[in-house]
Formats: structure tokens, sequence, C-alpha cells
């Protein structure tokens, strides 16, 4: 197993304060980071009792990059020949074998057979336990944590399995899984510090940002000014973007955006007036996950320019496509990824939920206002493009949870979607800057994901036009990119990056990042991020960040799928093996060879003749990958 850097650091510093192992015990899960702002004020009462839940390993998991390659990669004869979901859940569903040992297991150690329960879907073994019976079974030590505001909750740092069970278990909980923000006040990127909303989003906004420059809306935004403002016409001149779609009713295209963020549909008819005239009063299919809702109460930059600026760009440039508004959350509670997950793949989402606290919105949710139904599951078909512009520190996600839902992008990739995820704006740093102990760069998860399409975020240089190379945006938001510290590398990228690494090694240490040259390594591509028109609020606002490029990647991958709908194929699915083979597919993309992503004190990653951790291979062209990838 790949360990990083820093759990390794964490490994070493936290030795001592391990409570004792029992004999043939190895640990299984330990928090990388401890929370910050949390401090470990108690130990939890020995008889509270806790729902303990054995997530168990999934079979032939180790099968997954292989088979995904299989189905993704231009020269495998299987290409395209996507799996329905039960053939997927059926092939990666634990075994009985694993199933029977762990309840074995159980039961030596005293569980009687009425405690232990199976889910239905057989991914989870249920039990009601107190934290005494717990703190013995898995050599752990639950404390109580509390924060500033006093909000409490349990976790314990580490936990530990016998060694025979380790393999037919993924993660349990409540273990370390901890719940970093507290639950009232999202960490959105502020323009200012007026607007609060009760309502939370339920990890960081990896959100676009803005300059603060409002734009007339009589400006006329010919293509001369591109450099200063984006507008549709500008991403068409730049990516080749002349295409009409010929089957929108066969075709899918779902955007993900997370309650409380909106948008508001004047802000799309001052868009569609100024840029897309025939799509006035024309709004996204609203799929309503865990209780989303398209709020209007509350209104400002953080509340509604993600959803405006997603929509607004996704929306035209796809015209007459549809667009599925993945709104997930509910007011009270908000959600994380797994819960759009759970609402596209009924087996992701068992009853009982692989989601946890901290990271997803936990359903029923009995607060009031909260969605006080069962999580919405399976409600509608993964779409054939999924782009979402959210994200947040892989140095904040359980390694075993991170892997988890990976594998799942894993499987949409089987089933036939292209699932896009902005790379984050921090360059080299994570959200805001941050840098664990200053120095470690922090990539964005999920775009760390090997199993997703991580999209970084170029510019035009200012004073140059959309004919001129564009270079890596460093404007008020810097590319998100670099070397994952919890994946390996897969290996439909390992002759790039290998590339990359001998032409231009980066002159940092592995304290600073995980070097090795044998991790996932991202962006996967790019497209513009800097200076979109977009209107907001009953205004033109310009606005910044990969929030932009994620979007419009995933409009461009959905006009290539309407002509291979249109020709009888089916959508492209995973693309990064198709991204990355320059020896079939030479110059698809735009290669971005100036700029670089500075974060954390250092210059960051530079960008370089083809693939490089700053832009990924470049950004579309259209004209180019229609020709390449239709006929596929
Ligand atoms: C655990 O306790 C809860 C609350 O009493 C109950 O609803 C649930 O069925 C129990 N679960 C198991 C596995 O016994
Ligand atoms: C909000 O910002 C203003 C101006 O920057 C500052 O004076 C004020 O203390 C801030 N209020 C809070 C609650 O942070
Ligand atoms: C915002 O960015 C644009 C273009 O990058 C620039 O022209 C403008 O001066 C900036 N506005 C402010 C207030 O910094
Ligand atoms: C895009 O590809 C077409 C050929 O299909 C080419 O003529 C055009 O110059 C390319 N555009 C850019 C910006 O490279």
């Amino acid at each position: 197993m790949f360990l990083s850097f820093l759990q390794l650091l964490a490994i070493s510093s936290l030795v001592a304060a391990a409570p004792s192992r029992r004999a043939n015990h190895v640990v299984h899960e330990r928090r990388s980071v401890e929370p910050r702002n949390w401090m470990k004020s108690r130990r939890v009462d020995p008889y509270k009792v806790l729902p303990l839940r054995i997530g168990l390993a999934q079979q032939n998991l180790e099968q997954l990059e292989e088979l995904l390659m299989t189905i993704s990669h231009p020269d495998s004869p299987s290409f395209g020949q996507h799996w329905s979901p039960e053939r997927v859940a059926e092939h990666f569903a634990p075994s009985e074998d694993t199933i029977s040992t762990v309840k074995d297991w159980l039961t030596t150690e005293g569980f009687r057979g009425d405690r232990i329960r199976v889910s239905p879907s057989k991914g989870w073994i249920d039990v009601n336990a107190t934290v005494s019976e717990i703190e013995a079974l898995l050599s752990a030590e639950y404390h109580v944590y509390t924060h500033p505001s006093g909000h409490e909750q349990i976790s314990c740092e580490s936990y530990s399995l016998p060694d025979h069970i380790r393999e037919h278990v993924e993660l349990i909980k409540p273990t370390v899984h901890f719940k970093h923000r507290i639950p009232d006040g999202p960490a959105l990127h502020k323009r200012d510090n007026t607007t609060k909303l009760g309502a939370p989003s339920k990890f960081k906004f990896n959100g676009p940002k803005t300059n603060g420059t409002v734009v007339a809306a009589s400006t006329p935004f010919p293509i001369s000014t591109c450099d200063q403002f984006i507008v549709p016409d500008c991403l068409r001149e730049l990516y080749e973007i002349d295409y009409k779609p010929k089957v929108p009713e066969k075709n899918s295209y779902g955007i993900v955006e997370f309650t409380p963020q909106a948008y508001l549909g004047n802000d799309l008819d001052i868009f569609f007036g100024l840029f897309s005239h025939d799509q006035e009063h024309k709004r996204p299919d609203l799929v309503s996950i865990d209780g989303g809702v398209v709020q209007t109460t509350f209104q400002d930059f953080d509340l509604n320019a993600e959803s405006d600026l997603d929509l607004e760009y996704a929306m035209t440039l796809v015209n007459p496509t549809k667009i599925k508004l993945l709104q997930t959350g509910d007011l009270v509670e908000g959600a994380g990824f797994d819960n759009w997950l759970d609402a596209v793949d009924k087996s992701f989402c068992t009853f009982d939920g692989g989601d946890v606290p901290g990271q997803d919105g936990i359903y029923p949710d009995p607060a009031p206002g909260g969605f006080n139904h069962p999580e919405s599951c399976g409600i509608i078909k993964p779409p054939h493009v999924v782009s979402i512009s959210y994200g947040q520190d892989e140095d904040e996600v359980p390694v075993a949870y991170a892997k988890r839902q990976c594998h799942e992008y894993g499987k949409l990739g089987m089933m036939g979607s292209t699932v896009l995820y902005a790379s984050g704006d921090f360059g080299v740093a994570g959200f805001g800057g941050f840098c664990p102990n200053d120095i470690q760069f922090n990539p964005d998860f999920p775009a760390s994901c090997p199993f997703v399409t991580a999209v970084g975020a170029t510019q035009i240089t200012p004073g140059k036009t959309v004919q001129d190379p564009e270079v890596a945006c460093e404007t008020v938001i810097i590319s998100g990119g670099g070397f994952s510290n919890i994946f390996p590398m897969p290996e439909y990228q390992e002759h790039a990056v290998k590339k990359y690494l001998h032409d231009n090694p980066p002159p940092y240490t592995a304290a600073q990042y995980s070097n090795s040259g044998k991790v996932r390594a991202f962006p996967d591509l790019s497209a513009n991020g800097a200076n979109y028109v977009v209107a907001l609020d009953g205004q033109l606002e310009l606005v910044f960040g990969t929030s932009a490029s994620a979007p419009v990647v995933g409009s461009i991958i959905t006009l290539i799928n309407d002509a291979r709908l249109a020709h009888h194929k089916g959508p492209l699915g995973f693309i990064n093996p198709l991204v990355f083979y320059q020896d079939k597919f030479s110059d698809l993309f735009n290669d971005i060879t100036s700029g670089s992503n500075p974060g954390c004190g250092t210059n960051g990653f530079t960008t370089a003749v083809g693939w490089d951790p700053v832009t990924g291979v470049g950004t579309p062209n259209l004209s180019k990958l229609l020709k390449a990838w239709v006929d596929l």
C-alpha cells in the first residue's frame, strides 16, 4: 500500500499517544492530520451505545483500473462497451466469504448473532455496541472533541483490526472520519463578510472568485476584447466550438450544485438576453437530491456565482441540449460528494449509507426544515457527462473514504459517464492557500482521483487575442495541480508524467510534495478560467476559477457525445486514456507552455511542452476532437 509522507509523519508522531494494540492487530485507519480548531476534551462514556457500521471490502476492486481501461482505451477491442449498472454492482459486491469472515470474527469477540445485521446491499455489517466494547474490539480510544463554538463530536484517532480481517474491511464508522466544519457557516470565498446564511455547505467550496469588477451591460464584447471579457463567443473561437447538436433529446449533461448554492432565473435571462436570445426563460431540469432546492431567499456572490456561472455557460454552449441540474442537499444539513453519487448509483447508496458525517449529509435529517426522508438513492441514471466545480483539500479527506469514493468514479466510467472536477484555484496549495506545516503542497480531491477528469485553468495574456497561445491562469486564481498524496499513478498517464518529471525535474523535496514519480498527477486538461462575464445578482460581474473551466470542458465533451449518438455510437465515458493518448491523436489539444502554479511559498510547478501539472495536456480543439473521437 502506498503511504504518503503525511501519513508517515502522522504515524511517527502519534505512536506514543496511540492506545495499546492487541496482539496480531494492525492499524487499519488513522487520521493523517488532526482537525484544526477542535480540542480533544475528554474520553467518551464507556456505556454510551454507538451504531457501529463495518463497510465490507468489495471484491474485484483490484481489477477496476484494468477493466476501465479495457472499456476506455482507444486500442482496446472492447472500447465503448460500457457495463450496465447491475453488472457493475454485481461484479464488485462483497463476497460471501468476506461477509462470513467478518461475522465469525464478531461472534468470536462476543457479539451474539442476533446483534449482527447485514445490510440488504450486503455492503455493510451493523452492530450496536457500547464504547467500551468498541474500544476493545478495535484497540481504539474514543474522545469527545469540542469546538470553540460549543459543538461536540466523537471520534478516535486510529483503530486496528486483526490481520486476517483487514482485507475484508474498507472502513468502519464512527471512527477516524472527522467533521471538520461546524454546522453553521460555509467557508466560502467571501467577497465581503456581510452576508450570513444559516444553512451550511458541508465542505469547503472550491468556488469561483471575482476581482470586484462590475461590467456595464451595454459593453459590446467584441472578440478583440476576450483578454478582458470572456463571453461565449470567445470560448467558441478559442476552442473551435462550431457544432449544432443533432440529437439533444438523446444526450445528457449533468451539473452538480450543493445547496445553498443556487442559480437565479433572472440572472440566466439577463445572460441569455445578451448572449443566447432563444434561451430566454429556459431553465435546467431540476433533479432534487436529498431535498435539494434552488433557494432564492439568500442571494450574494458566494451563493449564486457558481450556479449562475456553470449554467449560463453550459446551457449556452450546448443549446438546445437540456442540462440536468443535480441540486444536492437540503438547506439545513447541506451535502457532500457521496450524496450525488448515491443519487446516480443505488448500489453505492445503501439504505444505511457509506456516507460519513462531516463529509456528507446524512438523511433522513430530523432538524427543522431538513429533508426528513430516506436518501435519494439511484433516482436518475448517471448522465453521460457530469461537471462538478467543487473540491476539498486532500489532507482533510480520510484515505479509506477517499478511495471508496474514487472507486465509484471508476465504476461510473465503466457505465459510460465522463466525470469532470475542477482542479482547484490555489496552485499547489490547498483551499485559501493552506499548506500543512506551511510547506506541504495540498492537492485537491476529488481532482486527485485517477478515475475523474481534472480540469485546470488557462487565460489569455492581457493585450493578446484568441489567436495567441493561452497561458496558465495566474490572475485572481491560480490553476490547481500537482501530485496526489493518496492515489498511485494510473497507467494511462505514466508516459506523459514521467516525461515531464524527466525533462523538468521540480526543485522540491519529498517533504514538500509526493515526488516518487509513482502517484496520480493532475490536472488532465484545462480551459480558460479568467474574466468570465457572468450575470450575477442582477448585474454583470467578472468571475475567475477552474469552476468556469470544468463546465466548459463538460460542454465540449457533451457536443462530441451528441455527434457520437447521432452516429448510433455510445457516449465517450471515461476520457483520460483518450486525453493522454498522444501517439494516435497528437495535437488534439493546444499545448500550454507558459506560466506556473505558485503556492506554499514556492513557484509551484511550471508548464512545459506536453503534459504538465499546471494545465494538463492543454486546452481542447473541438473541431479536431470531433474528427478523432466520433469514429471510435
Ligand atoms: C440499533 O439500535 C437502533 C435504535 O435502538 C435500532 O433501531 C437498530 O435496529 C439497532 N441496530 C441493530 C443492528 O441492532
Ligand atoms: C467585516 O469586515 C469589516 C471591514 O473589513 C470589519 O471592520 C468587520 O470587523 C468585519 N466583521 C466581522 C464580523 O468579521
Ligand atoms: C479585474 O480584472 C480585470 C482583467 O483581468 C482588470 O482589467 C480589472 O482592472 C480588475 N479589476 C480590479 C478591481 O482589480
Ligand atoms: C483547431 O483545429 C483546426 C483543424 O481541425 C485548425 O484549423 C485550427 O487552427 C485549430 N485551432 C486552434 C486554436 O489550434
